[in-house]
């Protein structure tokens, strides 16, 4: 039966999305909310709006604004009152970190109720949701308990002076979000920029943004004054080009595509403002062949199939030391042969990917794959009774895949693991700096000296050794070299990234 809707799917061409017309159920399609400004709901300028899909079935059960020029200056105004005039701009740091830890709060009482508006927008696995939002609220807390904790300095200068630095908010940030983990990223990058004093202006991605309708709500609701935050629904070439090129915002945070990140690069130019880009990566576990393959190999599997691959700190490439490739090879096959994707309340391994055209991309790297003869070691399979109109993809393991196929080095964004032999030491570390990318790495092996000489020659944002958890936790700063971007996030890094520094020279005679 797995294996008839896996050939259904794979048969038929990408399904558009369907209208919500089941008579027997008892919902409708959720109307658009419009554009939060100023702490409420106001119907947008822009008369268009975006289908909610779910990814699952294919079925559209909602809409959102699909904001234009009109709502995002409306929205961006609001934010420059709250911050030049307003009670935002005089909050004091200690009162900002009280309303951030009511919000951490709000979100943890309100975690069910998210986490299944996240399931059903995203289509992953309930169980994830769940965690996503206690991730979500770690970050509010976290930003919260570090507000009022920002120092600067003295600097010893010429007699007669004394020299201070502060850290002052930009003033308004655009905050541009992706759709793989909408909450925690809106936390990751909503929460530092409110802890710093900034006022916030986001568009969630077009592909999942019911919870950041929500947490907007919440934040409203936990006390941060009118314009502190403002969210403006809608489309990348819309809403998205309207907020990253407005002349009146500070500073750019994006995370998503090395394409969209480029124009925003261009956009962030033209203004003369900073910007943080987090552009995914194709990050490798190198496992050397005296690693604990028992303590390894669960984590190696697991990591990739989480959120159906769709994670931009995955562990895509796997690459072992000859001596053991038989064995991790066999080893990672029966992970991925028990791995069953599904509906989100069934609540598997992985669940559909966001939408059908991520879905045709991971099935052009799977096609491409055969045609290149990559050898196709292990499969999961996808669960009986889920809708074939979803967008399942199968979770595979192919290697000894070329250094230098498409499979070895470009990001897919799915959940296709790749196996690489390597020869030596030497070899592994040309190897694992041999894409684009540099966003993540780990390196495993009983030996701490190598451990430690691999790890820092590896050019990645973070390095794990013995241990791999994507994106790390909130309080271990992130982000990429290379291609996968520039800027950290997370940690107290994150508070120096949503700030600038002003030197104070006072002449005292
Ligand atoms: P994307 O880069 O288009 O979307 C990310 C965000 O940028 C969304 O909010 C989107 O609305 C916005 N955006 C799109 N065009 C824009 C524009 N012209 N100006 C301003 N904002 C704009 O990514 P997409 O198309 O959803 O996914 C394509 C691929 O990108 C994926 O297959 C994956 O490889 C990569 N990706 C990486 C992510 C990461 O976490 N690093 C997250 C999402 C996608
Ligand atoms: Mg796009």
């Amino acid at each position: 039966m797995a294996a008839n809707i896996e050939r259904m799917s794979m048969a038929q061409a990408v399904p558009a999305p369907r209208a919500f017309a089941g008579a027997a159920q008892s919902f409708a399609v959720q109307p658009a909310k419009g554009v939060f400004i100023e702490n409420r709901w106001r119907p947008a300028h822009s008369q268009n709006a975006v289908d909610v899909v779910d990814p699952a079935t294919g079925i559209v059960f909602a809409q959102i604004a699909d904001c234009g020029r009109e709502d995002v200056n409306a929205a961006v105004a609001a934010a420059r009152r709250a911050f030049d005039q307003g009670a935002w701009g005089r909050t004091r740091p200690t009162d900002r970190g009280r309303m951030l830890a009511r919000v951490a709060e709000l979100i943890a009482r309100h975690a069910e109720e998210l986490a299944v508006i996240e399931a059903r927008d995203t289509g992953k696995p309930l169980s994830l949701a769940r965690g996503d939002m206690v991730a979500t609220a770690r970050y509010f807390e976290y930003y919260g308990g570090a507000a009022d904790k920002v120092h600067g300095d003295t600097i010893p200068y010429l007699p007669g002076f004394f020299v201070a630095t502060e850290r002052e908010a930009h003033g308004v940030t655009a905050h541009i979000i992706p759709w793989n983990y909408p909450a925690q990223m809106f936390g990751r990058t909503v929460a530092p920029a409110l802890a710093m004093g900034n006022a916030c202006v986001i568009k969630p991605a077009e592909d999942a943004c019911l919870s950041a309708h929500r947490l907007v709500e919440l934040i409203a609701e936990a006390g941060f004054p009118e314009g502190a935050v403002a969210l403006v629904p809608g489309r990348g070439e819309t809403a998205g080009a309207a907020l990253s090129g407005h002349p009146q915002i500070d500073f750019i945070s994006f995370t998503g595509s090395p394409e969209v990140g480029a124009l925003i690069q261009i956009a962030a130019a033209k203004n003369h403002v900073g910007c943080t880009l987090e552009l995914g990566g194709k990050s490798p576990h190198v496992l050397f062949a005296d690693a604990d393959l028992d303590e390894a190999l669960p984590i190696i599997g697991k990591g990739i199939v989480m959120n159906a691959g769709q994670t931009c700190s995955a562990g895509s490439r796997v690459l072992v030391e000859r001596a053991i490739y038989d064995k991790v090879a066999a080893g990672l096959a029966a992970y991925f042969t028990g791995v069953r994707a599904g509906s989100p309340e069934m609540d598997l391994d992985l669940g559909p990917v966001i939408n059908a055209a991520q879905k045709k991309r991971v099935e052009t790297f799977r096609a491409r794959a055969k045609a290149d003869g990559i050898p196709l070691l292990a499969e999961g399979s996808i669960a009986p009774g889920v809708d074939p109109a979803g967008y399942f993809v199968t979770p595979s393991l192919y290697g000894p895949v070329p250094r230098d196929n498409d499979l070895a080095c470009e990001e897919v964004f799915g959940p296709l693991l790749v196996l690489i032999p390597f020869e030596d030491e030497a070899d592994a570390i040309r190897l694992a700096n041999g894409t684009d990318y540099g966003l993540m790495a780990a390196v495993w092996t009983r030996d701490g000296n190598r451990a430690l000489r691999v790890s820092r020659r590896i050019r990645a944002g973070q390095v794990y050794v013995n241990g791999f958890g994507a994106g790390g936790g909130i309080e271990l700063p992130f982000g990429g070299m290379k291609k996968s971007g520039h800027g950290r996030e997370k940690g107290l890094e994150a508070l120096l990234e949503f700030s600038t520094l002003k030197t104070i020279i006072l002449r005292h005679g």
